[in-house]
């Protein structure tokens, strides 16, 4: 298996560097502006990006940055980082503390290194494909809750809530009438992670992006979880759907979102 500590190193510390500005960030004035009626973006989204994608392009020049905010390196390459510089937007324009910044490396179409960072709790999430996956240098792994009824459970809502009948609000009903209760956090990325540390017992969404999952759907991975669409399919980074679970309570889940489709 290659070593891939060259890129582990710099994806360290790009979410370092990423993460003291969304701290300092949120001393000073926070400028918003809107890419859609609900979907904000923030100057420290782009301030974030552009450090992240200028330290990668330093150490890496050729090889491909997909970055949400578009400040990536659209050359091809087999080597493709996937970067969301602030996961939890919306969270961070309010200052409520809950947010991260995920980098993943894909190596010819496999995602094979995840980093998210929460700079409030200095928690890093990592994994490493084969190597399983640790928080804070210590190794972490699925909860071991078996039943829906006994689970805590995470989803989110896409920003066309309001226009697209498809805003998971029926799978929300159904979902909280089967589970001990549904959380909704703001940040895909931290809800994978916290799957994947036993803190939550599964996770679902739609219409996510490959930034939002691709850092967080491995760590769930190496940690002992399982991830697939609805229909049970293993899940791609550039799917629309995505269960992600502790195993044992898949199936169950499974059905319920399955229900009335
Ligand atoms: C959002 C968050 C949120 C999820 C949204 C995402 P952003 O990402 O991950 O939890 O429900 O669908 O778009 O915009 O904060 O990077
Ligand atoms: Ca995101
Ligand atoms: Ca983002």
């Amino acid at each position: 298996m290659r070593d891939l500590s060259p890129f582990r190193k710099i994806a360290l510390q790009a979410s370092e560097k990423a993460g003291r500005i969304l701290r300092r960030g949120l001393q000073g004035k926070i400028e918003i502006s809107y890419k859609g009626d609900l979907n904000l973006v923030t100057n420290i989204d782009t301030g974030s990006e552009k450090a992240i994608v200028a330290l990668i392009g330093r150490h890496f020049p050729n090889h491909q940055i997909i970055a949400e905010e578009g400040h990536g390196q659209k050359e091809p390459s087999p080597f493709r980082w996937i970067i969301d510089p602030l996961d939890g937007t919306t969270n961070y324009a309010h200052a409520f503390p809950f947010f991260c910044v995920s980098i993943a490396l894909e190596i010819r179409g496999k995602v094979a290194l995840g980093v998210v960072y929460d700079p409030i709790r200095k928690e890093c999430f990592f994994a490493e494909k084969g190597k399983g996956a640790f928080l804070n240098g210590k190794p972490i792994s699925v909860s071991s809750v078996k039943k829906l009824s006994k689970s805590l459970l995470v989803t989110g809502f896409a920003y066309d809530i309001r226009t697209d009948p498809s805003n998971n609000f029926n799978h929300f009903i159904n979902v909280s009438m089967n589970a001990q209760a549904v959380r909704r956090t703001g940040s895909a990325a931290l809800d994978l992670c916290y799957v994947a540390a036993g803190r939550l017992d599964g996770f679902w969404e739609l219409k996510l992006k490959p930034w939002d999952t691709a850092a967080g759907s491995l760590i769930l991975r190496e940690a002992g979880g399982k991830i697939t669409d609805f229909s049970g399919k293993p899940y791609s980074i550039y799917d629309s759907e995505i269960l992600a679970t502790n195993q044992k309570i898949h199936q169950e889940m499974r059905q319920i979102l399955n229900k009335n489709r």
